[in-house]
Formats: structure tokens, sequence, C-alpha cells
């Protein structure tokens, strides 16, 4: 009970006085996985629920197992019902000292309390939710406020008529127990952060701010008609004031617009540009003053960039020209689950920054509000999109249950939260949703006939016909007018997977940016067919990898399944992690980017996906329970595909050759090396030169799309890529027999060495290597790889690793990227996968920074604990987010 007054008084120490004030309300939270409609009330006890702080994930503490409702789609992980209480005490509430006038509002019911009677001269109390997957209600001191069933929605509630002084309680109860309802691991729980905000009674409405090229608008509530001025200042990097403007005091006024804050040509100049190379952003300061008094403040991220989508260019900003080199990205953390970790999403963002990608579309949902604002400050455009379905469904128990009530409330929070970031640079109103067709049959079948017949089965009756308007299109018309009612500086655009003209979204005339999902083979049809439209690949690739699996011949493409409606199986459960598998819908990485690369009008694309998620383990089913598609594996280990992305997308000479070097005496081996920044590679085996090769050149004429990045689909060898020497314009090849020792590659450009790599045929497992993949302010993610007495990394080594911890530290997760892993994420052990695996270590907030130790070891190999406690810094100063 004392830390509990501790927590309080610090929360809210400044009730007396004007300002406003956000706290942090994640701690010390009570949760219990069941229900009862007593849990709601103040006087429940709760003492037996265990203590925890959120965000917080309950589905990834569990096990995965077939009869898991959400399904290996969902991640085969539990789902149900969990209630969060949390008990928090309110100091005696103080007259405030503005010279408000006592006009008493009638918006609250008088028999609620004795506070709603001087609401207008006391501070107000809102409670804020950044996300609760989902289906939430909460209730505070008993009374219910309010409920929402969308689990990727932030709001707030203004919860000043239901408490008092002394001891409240808030019960939240979260309802993911109808299932299936994503086509993806959705995590189940408070899975943001909680905030609790105190303001004036006169004050900035919720999201009220709205910063648009030096323009501010300011909705505020003024309930006793007091006279308001509104000053808007313009800060730089460094806080230094730029700009100032304030308003006419207005007694009767809730809205305020400034001018152009950088009104001045000269200011205009100085200004610095928001860009992907130095994403300089400002602050906007806005305060409300009555009688001279600051009543309230509040500070808006915002940025400078002029950009623009052409249907002949693509994109540009700040008048440069240049491709979305863009990933998909669910929300959760691998092992972490969906519990929002500001230091494994800022590693995320780290890997894929260094990978070359300058654009996230946030799929298919909106995001933590955390990771819009470091992609504010990384210098990563955003696609926020909205929903992954509108009134028809996916699966059965999905939002389009919901869509009908909740679609326009959503929308419009999504628009009014987001709408100031300058990473974001478009809205999209949808993933596929099966509103591009229409069919009247489709309402009366079952949920699999619908999606087939929409999504594979559908003819031309289907789509729009000419002259007249579908519904499905008016409501693709309303979905951007919500959107146009709050922001109209960016264009609107679905990811669609029906490419032709008159599907209903494109039918509309409202989406601004044609998204294609996949296709990339009619690209060359956009022109004739969307003439004076930009374009987009909202969604590509596709491709189907297992870090570490390789099937040869490599260049023979296997596509899996043949088609989406048909099963596909394998004994291994794996995929080839040469560029040479993918989804039938999808392509490899090559063969997307070949595209994307040399035609000026594509704007870009969105890889499906940047890492690896829990769920949708196309193209297998259960025991495999996460994706093949990242780039990056559920772990963090990127496969080799990221190289061929970094050899294409960034500057610093690189070299990556593969697979590993431990093969059968005699056996027939492909290997490969992505480079850049030189213009040949050698290969020695054992000191024996292989020969020199070069990638072949990127195809002379843009716009000319027949592949030049051939290989063949099936089994066979492709003779035209064994006379082009098995390269391709991306990647150089060799085949060769295998012979243990060692393999080097070096490229070279006018004949100077720019980067060697060696691989060695490794031993025996001999012991475990430990280092820090990357180091959070309290997360640290450490890389356990098995290695043989040389150091050499084991490729096929499957020791079991036990983890243990001292020093305050805790094991949050553990990973090792095997899709079909059944070993539970939170357990302190993991089978090596390949070689490797990860584990996620923290500090609990209440721990003293303290010496930490991890160790690692292994029932069949050595023990060594080569981790100790000097070789961690705990609290590094240099991370910044
Ligand atoms: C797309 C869909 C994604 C994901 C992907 C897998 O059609 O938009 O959410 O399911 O397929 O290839």
């Amino acid at each position: 009970m004392k830390k509990l007054f501790f927590l309080i008084v610090v929360s809210l120490s400044s009730l007396a006085s004007n300002a406003r004030e956000r706290v942090c309300f994640d701690n010390d939270w009570k949760f219990i996985l069941g229900d009862s409609a007593q849990m709601a009330s103040p006087e429940y006890n709760d003492s037996h629920w265990r203590t925890l702080n959120v965000p917080h994930d309950w589905a990834i503490e569990g096990d995965f197992h077939d009869s898991n409702p959400s399904g290996a789609s969902g991640g085969a992980l539990p789902g149900g019902i969990g209630w969060y209480r949390k008990t928090f005490v309110i100091p005696s509430f103080p007259q405030l000292s503005s010279r408000v006038s006592p006009q008493l509002s009638s918006r609250v019911s008088p028999s609620l309390s004795s506070r709603a009677q001087s609401r207008d001269l006391l501070p107000l109390l809102y409670l804020e939710f950044d996300g609760v997957y989902m289906n939430s209600t909460v209730f505070i001191n008993g009374h219910k406020v309010g409920t929402r069933p969308y689990g990727y929605s932030s709001f707030e509630y203004d919860i000043t008529p239901y408490v008092h002084e002394g001891k409240n309680v808030v019960a939240v109860r979260v309802d993911n127990s109808d299932q299936p309802n994503s086509r993806w691991y959705s995590g189940c729980g408070i899975y943001r952060h909680v905030w609790l905000t105190k303001t004036h009674p006169i004050h900035i409405k919720h999201w009220g701010v709205y910063v648009h090229n030096g323009k501010v608008e300011v909705d505020y509530i003024n309930p006793t008609n007091q006279r308001v001025t509104v000053v808007n200042e313009l800060l730089d990097a460094n806080g230094k004031v730029l700009a100032r403007q304030s308003s006419q005091p207005s007694p009767l006024s809730s809205r305020a617009t400034s001018r152009d804050l950088l009104n001045a040509e000269g200011k205009k100049r100085s200004i610095k540009q928001w860009c992907c190379e130095n994403p300089y952003v400002y602050k906007v300061r806005t305060q409300l003053i009555v009688s001279g008094q600051v009543v309230d403040e509040v500070e808006t991220t915002t940025g400078f960039r002029d950009f623009t989508f052409n249907p002949k260019t693509g994109f540009w900003l700040n008048g440069k020209n240049f491709k979305l080199n863009g990933v998909c990205e669910h929300h959760d953390f691998g092992c972490l689950g969906s519990a929002l970790n500001e230091d494994a999403l800022h590693r995320k963002l780290t890997k894929l920054k260094a990978m070359g990608v300058n654009a996230i579309r946030c799929s298919h949902n909106p995001p933590a509000p955390e990771l819009l604002n470091m992609c504010d400050t990384m210098g990563i455009i955003v696609m926020d999109e909205s929903f992954d379905m509108w009134r028809r469904r996916k699966t059965q128990n999905d939002y389009a249950r919901f869509f009908d009530e909740w679609h326009e409330r959503d929308l419009t929070d999504l628009v009014l939260r987001d709408r100031n970031h300058p990473s974001v640079l478009m809205w999209s109103i949808g993933n596929e949703v099966l509103e591009q067709w229409s069919d009247a049959k489709a309402d009366t079948l079952t949920l699999e006939q619908a999606n087939l017949i929409l999504n594979a089965g559908h003819d031309a009756s289907t789509l729009a016909k000419e002259g007249e308007l579908s519904v499905n299109s008016l409501l693709t018309r309303h979905l951007a007018e919500i959107i146009k009612r709050y922001d109209t500086t960016r264009p609107i655009t679905a990811g669609c997977n029906e490419v032709n003209p008159n599907n209903h979204l494109f039918k509309s005339g409202a989406i601004d940016i044609i998204g294609f999902n996949y296709h990339h083979q009619m690209v060359k049809d956009f022109p004739k067919n969307f003439p004076d439209k930009p374009m987009i690949f909202s969604e590509s690739v596709s491709a189907l990898q297992t870090r570490g699996f390789y099937t040869m011949p490599s260049d023979s493409i296997y596509r899996a399944p043949k088609q989406w409606w048909l099963p596909y199986t394998d004994p291994t459960f794996m995929c080839s992690a040469y560029d040479n598998m993918s989804a039938s819908w999808g392509s490899t990485h090559e063969e997307t980017w070949d595209v994307v690369k040399n035609t000026p009008y594509v704007g870009g694309q969105f890889i499906w996906t940047g890492f690896d998620y829990i769920g949708e383990p196309t193209p297998y089913g259960f025991p495999a329970r996460s994706s093949y598609f990242g780039v990056i594996d559920l772990a963090g280990f990127p496969k080799d595909s990221y190289y061929m992305y970094q050899s294409e997308w960034t500057d610093k000479p690189m070299l990556h050759l593969f697979p590993h070097w431990n093969w059968r005496p005699g056996q027939t081996i492909d290997l490969w090396a992505y480079y850049n920044q030189a213009d040949e590679v050698e290969l020695f085996i054992n000191g024996v030169s292989q020969g020199v090769k070069s990638k072949l050149p990127s195809r002379a004429t843009p716009g000319d799309l027949s592949t030049s990045v051939e290989m063949t689909v099936g089994k066979d060898v492709s003779s035209r890529a064994q006379s082009r020497d098995l390269c391709t314009p991306y990647h150089v090849s060799w085949r060769v027999a295998f012979a243990p020792g060692e393999i080097t590659a070096v490229s070279r450009k006018n004949g100077k060495v720019i980067c060697t790599q060696t691989i060695r045929t490794a031993g025996a497992p001999d012991h475990i290597r430990l280092s820090i993949d990357y180091q959070g302010k309290t997360t640290t993610f450490i890389t356990v790889e098995v290695v043989d007495k040389d150091g050499n990394l084991c490729p096929w080594a499957e020791n079991q690793i036990e983890f243990s911890t001292t020093g305050g530290a805790k094991i949050l997760g553990t990973d090792n990227g095997c899709q079909t892993s059944m070993e539970r994420f939170q357990a302190p052990r993991r089978k090596a996968f390949f070689g490797k695996c990860m584990v996620v270590v923290g500090l609990s907030s209440r721990a003293t920074p303290s010496p930490l130790s991890s160790r690692a070891q292994s029932r069949d190999l050595i023990e060594i604990p080569t981790l100790h406690a000097e070789s961690i810094d705990l609290l590094p100063s240099s991370i910044e987010f």
C-alpha cells in the first residue's frame, strides 16, 4: 500500500496547478484471466490477482496448441477474457486559482458526485489507452465509462464525473474470446501504454491541435465562455522560438486558426526540411491564455516537407526523386508478443534502416504512437493504414461485425491522432477488402466459399459497371471523405489485389494513389489502365524463407502453394533461404525489385514483410505458427535476402557470401554472393579460384517489363540461367563441389579489393558464444551461437540451451526463428536453430542498476559463461528515441 501511495502522490502531485499534466499510468495493475461482472466493482477483492505493469500481452505467455481457437493463422496461442484493475488515490481537489467565472455546466449528471457540481472550476481527469486488444470495457468505481471494440484504436475517457477524493478503482474487461478474429497474431490485453491526464476546465481537446505547413488549427473546450487567447510558437530542435502568433481573445469560440507561422519569406527559406537522411523535426507550442494566465499548453511535433506521387515519374520528396523502399510490418515483437516495448521497436526500425528501408506500411491497422514518433526522428516514411476488412469479413469474428457502427469513429480517431507526424505521407483506407468486388451470392455462402469467390473465382460480373457507382464505390468515397474532413494534406490509397480499373474501390475516384498488392506482371499495363494516376506496390513479394535452410538447385523457383486455395506440404516445414521460393500470388525478391527499379512510374514498394511475425505460416499449417515471409526472422536474425536489399538500397560497401560451408563431401552446392560498389567477385575454395563473376547488367530499357531475372519455376535447372552463368542483375553464383576447408569471396572495383568474406567448415560444437545484438534502455537482445573450438558457427547445431541471469535482470523471452518451434516464448531455454538463438533480457523497472550477468549453457556442451557483468552497460545514454 505504501508503494501505491507513493505512485499516486507522484502522479497527481500538481493537481493544484493549472498546467496540463500527463503521467504514465502503466504500473501496478492487477490481472486475472477469467470473467465475472463483480470484477468491475470497487469493493471486489483482487488481492490474489497477479500484479503487473502494462503494456501486457497474456497470449504470449501461453502454449502453442492446435486447439487454440485463433488457429495457426493467429499464432495458435490462447485468447479468452481477462480483467485488469488498478487502485489509485486522488488527494484533495483544490480550487483552481484562475479567475474563471463560476457558471456551472449541466453536462454531467449531478447525482454522480459533488465534484460534478463544481466541474467547471476544478481540474478534469482523462484516462487514455493507446490500444487494448480487443473489445475493452472500462469501469471507474463500478461505473461503465465506455467500450471500444477495435483493438488497434487509441481512445480516452473523461473520468472526472466518476472519481472522488481518496481511493478509486479502474477496471478494464478485455474480451478476445470470439475467435478467429484476425488473420495474424493480435495478442491479448492492454498491450500499449495507458496515460492519466489532468487539465484545466478550459483546455485543448484531445488531438485538438492540427499543424500543417506552418498553420495551426486549435480546437479547445471553453465551458464558461471565457475570453481565451490562443498562442502558437514554432520551436526548432534546440527549443529556440522561431515564430509566434496569438489570436484575438475570444469569449465564444472553441477553435482558433493561426496564419502561417512562417509567413515571412526569409523564415521559409531558412527552414530545414524533413527528409529520410536528415529528418529535422520542429515543435509547435500551443497555449491557451485566460486573463493573462496560461491555463493549458500542448507541444506538437511537426516537420516541413514537400512530396508528390507523380503518374510518370513516381515519388518525389523535397524535389528529389527516389523509390519508397518499404516493408509491411505487423505489430508483434516475436517472443515479446504484441506488448509494446520501445527497445524492441527501435531495434526493429534500426535493423530495417540498416537494410536500406526508408518506408513502413503499418499493416493493416493503426500503429502504436511510439512507432510514428520513432519514424519522425529516424526519417522513415509511413503509410498509415486503418482496416483489413470493411463490411465483409475475412475471419468469422473479425472487425466486420463492428464496422457499420464504429468505422467512422475509428477512422476519425486515427487521422486526428496521427495527422501531425511528418513521417506519415499517406493514409490507407483498407487492405484487400472484399468490397473490391461485389457478388450478391457471397452474402449467403460460408466464409470460405465467399472468400474463394471474391478473391479468386471472381469474374467480370463482380467488377464495377460503366456509368454506375456501386454501393462499394460509395463506401470507398465515404471513407475517403472522413479522412479529408480532418486532413487534406496527404493522398489516400488502399492495398488492392484486384488491379483491374473496374475494381469498385478504384472506380469510386476516391483513391489518389493506386495501390497494387502483388501483380508485378501487370505493371506494364498500368499507364493504359490508369492514365494520370500514380502507383505504388502497397504490398509485394511474399517470398518464403527459413533462415539457414537451402533448397537446390538454387536457380529453380518454387511457388508454394501453387494456388492460394490449395494445400502445400513438405515434411521439413521449411522454405528455401535462397531467393527462390515464393507464394503463388507473389514473387521472389529479385523479380519484384527488378520491376520497381526499372519502371519510373512505380513510386516504390512495401515488401511483405520486413520481420517475420507470429501467425499466418503460409504455405504450411500447424505446427507451423509464424510466418516465412520476413526478410528478417522472428528472432531478428537477417535472412540472406536482407543483403540483396542492402546491396541495392545502400551505398556502404558490402559483400554477403552464402550459404555456410558444412556439407557432405562432393555434394553439389550453389554459392551466391550479393555485393555493391564493386565490378566483380572472385570465389576461392581452399585457395583455388573458382572464377570471377559479375552481376548481369540491369535492364537497359526502362519500362521493358519482360523479366530479366531469369529462373525456372519447378525443379528443373533453367538452361537459360545456366547459359547466363548462374548470375542475375542482383547476385552472382557458382555451382561447386563441397570440399571441407574454407571459401573466400573477394569483391573488387577497378582491380582494387573492396570487401572479402571467408567461411570455414566448422568442427564439432564446442562452446556457446554470447554477443549483444541490440542494447536498449531496459531491454537487451543477446545473440547466442553454438561454435566450434575455433569460434566457427556450427550451422547444423540444434543444442538445447538453458539461460539464467543475476543482478535484477529477467529473461523476457527466447527465440530462434524456427517457425515450428513449440517451445514457450517465455521459457528460459531454447534450442539452437541452424546454430543460433536469441535471448531477450530485461531490467525490471524497480531493480537497482546493478551488474547483470547472463549465462547460457547446454548440457551437451562445456558450460562457458562468456558474458559477464562488466560487459553490459545497463543504462546506455546513447539510445535516444
Ligand atoms: C496479402 C495480405 C497480407 C498477407 C499476405 C501474405 O494478400 O494482404 O495480409 O496475408 O497476403 O502473402
